[in-house]
């Protein structure tokens, strides 16, 4: 059994001081809670708060990118290395918004997988088709060409303990969620190709989380689905209470 792991993207929101503040409050609402992981994914600025605060509780802490190299004349850009000297071992690669607004492509998303994965972090690899795509019946296979080209190379063992993370682009902030039935399919559909291209022990393993509007009311019939592993909460984490409600609601 796959212990479902709900991940909170906060994108471009909170200082490193609010970030710690959110972490002492989430660390109080999770005592009594068990059976489901949860990680926060701060800015850069604020991982090493994160860490700080989480230390010694069940709470993870990711980062929300990466570039793949050591290091090296890349102006504005953090290693992977750098990452894990903050107490981080997520790693949020190839986000929707990372893809759209900032170009990132397959090629970059696997540079980027590598990385994350020599550094002794976990990815949390991000696909998802756009509306077009879904309009024009083309979902099932952008994610196929996402999974082969995005995770190109890595091995059974390295799927296995990664995190995949599905998150249709025409639902992320926009309040409209995939229907369960939606994230069903698709859930199910990955996990075919993964058992496909990695075999069956792996893809057992891995877990895919749904992304994409979820909120406390929605989790719970998402996460039902047998092959939906838990959430990427972008909005509704911000605020650790709605985010509390969402862990709870993930464990079915
Ligand atoms: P949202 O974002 O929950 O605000 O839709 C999800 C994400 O971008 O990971």
């Amino acid at each position: 059994m796959r212990t479902p792991l709900i991940a909170g993207n906060f994108k471009m929101f909170k200082t490193a001081a609010e970030t710690a503040a959110y972490v002492v409050e989430l660390r109080e609402l999770l005592k009594d809670v068990r059976g489901v992981d949860v990680v926060i994914a701060p800015p850069f600025t604020a991982l090493h708060a994160a860490a700080g605060a989480a230390a010694g509780s069940a709470i993870g802490v990711g980062a929300q990118n990466v570039h793949w190299e050591r290091d090296g004349a890349f102006t504005g850009e953090v290693s992977a290395g750098m990452i894990r000297e903050t107490g981080a071992r997520f790693v949020i690669v190839g986000h929707s918004e990372r893809r759209t607004l900032f170009g990132e492509t397959n090629a970059t998303v696997n540079k980027k997988m590598n990385a994350v994965i020599a550094a002794g972090l976990t990815p949390i690899v991000c696909i998802g088709e756009t509306l077009e795509q879904r309009d024009r019946n083309e979902t099932l296979a952008v994610l196929d060409r996402q999974i082969k080209e995005g995770l190109d190379g890595a091995t059974g063992e390295q799927l296995a303990a990664m995190v995949l993370a599905y998150e249709p682009v025409w639902a992320i902030g926009t309040g409209r969620n995939a229907t369960p039935a939606q994230a069903g399919e698709a859930h199910f559909h990955i996990r075919q190709r993964l058992k496909q291209w990695f075999g069956l022990e792996s893809s057992e393993r891995c877990r895919v989380l749904y992304g994409g509007s979820v909120k406390p009311g929605n989790i719970a019939s998402l996460a039902a689905q047998p092959d939906v592993d838990g959430a990427l909460v972008g909005g509704a984490s911000l605020d650790p209470k709605s985010f509390l409600a969402i862990i709870r609601g993930a464990v079915v």
